[in-house]
């Protein structure tokens, strides 16, 4: 059955875990991404599935502007109460035309998803519609479950893999990011990267 993540978005930040895995996405995106660097202080981001934007909070204050989407109104109300500089956030499906006009048309130099891909019912047909909001050189960044085999959930590095080359995104790279504890094991948590290909490659 679908998660209704609206239960969730009230006590979301209370988690120490939740907060935990934002820390640990976070590392992770800077030693994918230098998004430190002065030069992304110009580029445009968008955070996909973004929650109540724990991450968000950490990249948003590197980059020129971060577009925060979800299809949860609750986690939403709950970010745009946090009032966080140079981020918008929208409430919406990425496949519905009205969510598209607001984001506008031109593209994003990042697009990352932390945590999110491994719940969508529709997971490649995600990644083709996100690939394509990328702009020549613009990256795709995503952080999923390792599948555990037992429960549905989560995604393997080959899927990822896949998914991220059918959508023609080059460069591609899956692997493990890090890992969380819980019950008395660790659970490991997988990263997937991909590019598309730069405008001088395009010539
Ligand atoms: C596990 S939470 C992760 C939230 C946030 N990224 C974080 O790390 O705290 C998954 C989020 O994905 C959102 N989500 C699920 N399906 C979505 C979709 N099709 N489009 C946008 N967001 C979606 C949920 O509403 C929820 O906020």
């Amino acid at each position: 059955m679908a998660e209704d993540w609206n239960d969730y978005a009230d006590g979301w930040d209370d988690s120490s875990d939740v907060r935990l895995y934002a820390d640990r996405a976070f590392a992770s995106l800077v030693s994918t991404v230098d998004i430190r660097a002065p030069v992304w202080k110009s580029k445009r981001v968008l955070d996909f599935g973004c929650g109540t934007g724990l991450l968000a909070e950490k990249v948003a204050p590197y980059v020129g502007g971060l577009i925060a989407v979800d299809t949860s109104d609750k986690m939403i109300a709950v970010l745009e109460r946090k009032k966080l500089d140079r981020v918008s956030a929208l409430c919406g499906d990425i496949f519905d035309d009205a969510l598209r006009a607001r984001i506008g048309p031109s593209g994003f130099d990042l697009i990352y998803a932390s945590s999110v891909c491994g719940f969508l019912p529709d997971y490649e047909k995600t990644v083709v519609s996100l690939a394509r909001l990328l702009k020549p050189g613009g990256r795709f960044v995503q952080w999923d479950w390792l599948a555990s085999g037992d429960d549905g959930t989560g995604l393997t590095m080959g899927r990822i893999e896949r998914a991220l080359g059918k959508a023609g995104l080059q460069s591609v790279q899956a692997g493990r990011a890090f890992s969380m504890a819980a019950n008395g094991t660790d659970l490991p948590v997988l990263i997937g990267v991909g590019t598309t290909r730069s405008r001088s490659s395009l010539d």
